[in-house]
């Protein structure tokens, strides 16, 4: 738990997180949740105010122990939003910066900031001043800078927030590779769901300081524990139920849309505040015929082409779905559908 000073509520609760060695945890949640904080606490530049961080199986703080390990003894690599590189060096000096305290050999200094740079491929650019450099290949010196001292957990603050799209896409790829390749643990944050989900082992919804979900992006994804969870990863449709009752193996019952046929879940029998979530591409949209069992007449409101897909808006009675369809599709606007969800792919949220 950390509160900051003058503040009423912890910026941090009681949070619980892991990083098995060689994994790539993220930490996601809208601005504010506390993600930075968490990732402070662990590289020793805030204190928690109660609670125990171990890194590597060390204390590295502990309230009950009064253990606080300063961050230079931490063995932590971190890299930053803003690269926060030396302009006045080049990129060989920046890379080679943390290893000027410590007793290390010139040449041994020279062959650790080599493989760091090898590892990030810029070897080509050592000599180059800091400042002449795009922003893709500062954030490479920056990565390389947060290897060279062979950290036991990298920590990433949002580093690709500063790139546009395309190097966001490269970089992300890259920084999980070399995270792979050196069988590190790090903890990444970010608020970027896509980014989330490509890159991590297991990713951390939090919000309001706490956790609200860990699992594997895809399980995150198609099974969320909350509707928060669900809303804040990816696009979904998201409908309200009543009168749920368990009928011939699956659940039946009353949204908006009319009837809705979903799989057996006894806690929804159980609770009266049940939603029932469905991925934009689980929604399909056929030639207009009867209504008929998770089969509803519609007509299109409006339909983007997306490059990949069409993003469409579908009108069901006063109701809108949102549907992704093949690019191969030519929905238009106006044209009258069917709506179909198959119950599989339904799935229940408990409010
Ligand atoms: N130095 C500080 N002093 C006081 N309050 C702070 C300080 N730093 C952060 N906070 C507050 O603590 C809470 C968590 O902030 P934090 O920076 O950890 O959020 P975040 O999840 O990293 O957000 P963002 O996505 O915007 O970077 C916020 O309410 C913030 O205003
Ligand atoms: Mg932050």
């Amino acid at each position: 738990m950390k509160t900051y000073r003058g503040a009423t509520e912890p910026a941090v609760k009681g949070i619980d997180v892991e990083v098995p060695d060689g994994e790539l945890v993220t930490l996601l949640g809208p601005s504010g949740c506390g993600k930075t904080t968490t990732l402070r606490c662990i590289a020793g530049l805030e204190s928690p105010d109660e609670g125990r961080i171990r890194i590597g199986g060390r204390t590295v703080f502990s309230s009950e122990e009064r253990i606080r390990v300063p961050t230079n003894r931490r063995n932590t690599g971190m890299v930053f939003q803003s690269y926060a590189i030396w302009p006045h060096m080049t990129v060989l000096e920046n890379v080679a910066y943390p290893l000027r305290v410590g007793r290390i050999s010139k040449s041994e200094v020279r062959q650790r900031v080599n493989d760091a740079l090898d590892l990030v491929g810029l070897s080509e650019l050592a000599d180059r001043p800091a400042p002449n450099l795009s922003g893709g290949q500062q954030q490479r010196v920056a990565l390389a800078r947060a290897l060279v001292s062979e950290p036991e957990v990298l920590l990433f603050d949002e580093p690709l927030s500063n790139l546009d799209a395309q190097l966001r896409e490269s970089m992300r790829q890259e920084i999980r590779e070399v995270q792979q390749r050196l069988g590190i643990a790090a903890l990444y944050v970010t608020h970027d769901q896509t980014e989330a989900l490509a890159i991590s082992d297991q990713v951390i919804v939090m919000s309001d300081g706490e956790i609200l979900d860990i699992g594997p992006p895809q399980r995150i994804y198609e099974r969320p524990s909350s509707h928060f969870v669900a809303e804040f990863i990816g696009l979904a449709n998201i409908f309200e139920v009543a009168d749920v009752k368990e009928d011939g193996g699956l659940m039946t019952a009353r949204c908006d849309l009319g009837t809705i046929r979903f799989p057996r879940d006894p806690g929804a029998l159980s609770s009266d505040e049940v939603s029932v979530l469905v991925r934009l591409e689980d929604v399909s949209l056929e030639a207009p015929g009867p209504s008929s069992e998770n089969r509803w007449p519609g007509r299109i409101i409006s339909a983007l082409f997306l490059g990949t897909l069409w993003d469409c808006f579908v009108d069901v009675d006063g109701v809108r779905v949102r549907a992704h369809v093949p690019r191969t599709a030519q929905p238009k606007a106006g044209d009258a559908v069917t709506v179909c969800i198959r119950p599989e792919d339904c799935v229940t949220l408990l409010r």
